[in-house]
């Protein structure tokens, strides 16, 4: 495939949505097509499953098999037949989101969801991002944002020991496949989170 894949993540909170749009508008700058989405969701049937997952109650099990399935849609539907065309895909949050939440938040079986990934994103090659964006937040500030926040979510309205669990999820990813992931600290000034925001995407080549 010669798209472009980046995947964008961290505990609610983190400050995520401007800096999606702000590569949305580098990549076009440079001639690039560019889907913007997120997961859980960007079809139809992911949406409706994401309705579900973000206000039903259920158990880790049920969560996560409905966060996959909307995910296996996405990927049919959108994710690989826009990066088939060479276009550029940003999702806001992706499989990272389900060991982190699911996985240390819940604490669902790391080696369960593990299996869920290869059966969704295998095919010969395992789908995933070329480049994760992880705005990492320690939890008591991201709680402190989230406090003056909308209506909260079934996720955003957890104690701050929730995110603890989903920010060790994180890590534990990172450390699996570091090389994959730029780690950037999310309590500096927007405009420096900015910046590392864009050294990473250029220093995976994807914005030369
Ligand atoms: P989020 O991405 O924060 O969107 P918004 O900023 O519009 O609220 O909301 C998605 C929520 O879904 C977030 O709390 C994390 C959760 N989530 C999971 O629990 N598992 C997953 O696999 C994914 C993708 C998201």
């Amino acid at each position: 495939m010669n798209g472009s894949f980046v995947s964008f993540e961290g505990i609610d909170g983190a400050g995520k949505s401007t800096h999606i749009e702000g590569l949305r508008n580098a990549f076009a700058v440079k001639g690039r097509v560019v889907t913007v989405t997120r997961e859980p969701g960007g079809t139809p049937l992911a949406e409706s499953l994401r309705s579900l997952v973000l206000n039903d109650s259920m158990d880790a099990m049920t969560e996560a098999l409905l966060v996959f399935a909307a995910r296996r849609d996405h990927i049919v539907r959108v994710i690989r037949p826009a990066l088939e065309r060479g276009e550029v895909v940003l999702c806001d949050r992706f499989t990272d989101a389900t060991f982190a939440y699911q996985g240390g938040g819940r604490g669902f079986d790391w080696e369960v969801l593990s299996q869920l990934e290869q059966w969704v994103q295998g095919a010969e090659v395992l789908l995933q991002p070329q480049l994760t964006i992880w705005f990492d937040l320690p939890p008591g500030v991201a709680a402190a944002r989230l406090a003056s926040a909308r209506v909260p979510d079934r996720f955003e309205a957890q104690p701050q020991a929730f995110f603890e669990q989903v920010a060790a999820g994180y890590l534990r990813r990172f450390h699996a496949d570091s090389e994959r992931f730029a780690r950037i600290q999310a309590d500096q000034a927007p405009e420096l989170v900015w910046a590392e925001v864009l050294a990473a995407v250029r220093q995976k080549g994807l914005l030369s």
